[in-house]
């Protein structure tokens, strides 16, 4: 029988415990993923026991206490703390999600904090994400029209046409979706995955852009586009509650009936 072994760096250990300080009776139990390329260290698990009465609601208050207060070298990313830079998605108790939206109050027990699942890990809790940009890039999402209608002032849209882009202008490409699609971590290099679909998507449903028929080309593809097998994980993962396997199942249907 054929048996399969990681490789022994994959292994994540046992990290450090951080005792609380402050002598809080309002602990929380923190589980961290923590790597770092520049120790040359299998990853591990720290936990910290954190004071939640001097704490935020959200597990990114969490994230900034530990930094600020407990271990300063604790890496991840964020920037507007409101649900709308899409950068400090990271997988919580299990569920990829925003820690900045991601109220730490719902979850009975321990907390558990890893990078986005199936990607690359830069540092700790930061995922390499450059694979899906360059497969955002080329999408090319940005409008496309002729030269001289681009100098005028401003290209108008009824507003039939500018309710097409609901549900799908909001994306904040915070790569929830695509991390937690099985299609996505089997075949990420050649499938474009929920995020980067949805935003094609976009563009092929905007009434100002030209290009619909040439986009709709670009993504019909076995590879770039039909290994979506309508799993659904993409739609329950996304934490602006859009629906990318709903924009995926249009392109297709766009593809069999144009
Ligand atoms: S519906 Fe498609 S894109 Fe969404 S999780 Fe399933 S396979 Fe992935
Ligand atoms: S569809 Fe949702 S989960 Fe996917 S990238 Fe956009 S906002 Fe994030
Ligand atoms: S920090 Fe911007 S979405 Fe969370």
């Amino acid at each position: 029988m054929v048996q399969f072994n990681l490789p022994k760096n994959s292994k994540i250990l046992k990290g450090k415990y951080f005792k609380d300080k402050t002598g809080s009776s309002n602990i929380k139990l923190v589980h961290i993923y923590r790597w770092d390329p520049s120790s040359n260290e299998n990853p591990r698990e720290d936990t910290f026991e954190v004071d939640l009465n001097n704490c935020g609601n959200k597990v990114l208050d969490i994230l900034n206490k530990i930094k600020n207060e407990i271990d300063s070298s604790l890496t991840f990313r964020k920037s507007c703390a409101h649900g709308v830079c899409g950068s400090c998605a990271m997988n919580v108790d299990g569920i990829n999600t925003l820690s900045c939206m991601k109220s730490h109050k719902e979850i009975k027990g321990d907390l558990r904090i890893f990078p986005l699942p199936h990607l690359k890990v830069v540092k700790d809790l930061v995922a390499d994400l450059s694979a899906l940009y360059r497969q955002y890039e080329s999408i090319e999402p940005w409008l496309k029209t002729t030269e001289s209608k681009l100098q005028k002032k401003e290209i108008k849209q009824s507003k039939k046409n500018r309710e097409k882009l609901d549900g799908l202008y909001e994306c904040i490409m915070c790569a929830c979706c695509s991390t937690s699609c099985p299609s996505y971590w089997w075949n990420g290099e050649k499938y474009l995955g929920p995020a980067v679909l949805l935003q094609a998507y976009r563009w092929i449903s905007d009434s100002r852009d030209e290009e619909k028929k040439e986009r709709l080309n670009k993504v019909a593809d076995k590879l770039k586009l039909y290994r979506c097998h309508t799993i659904m994980n993409c739609t329950s993962a996304c934490p602006k509650g859009l629906n990318p396997a709903k924009a995926i199942g249009s392109i297709k249907k766009m593809l069999a009936t144009s």
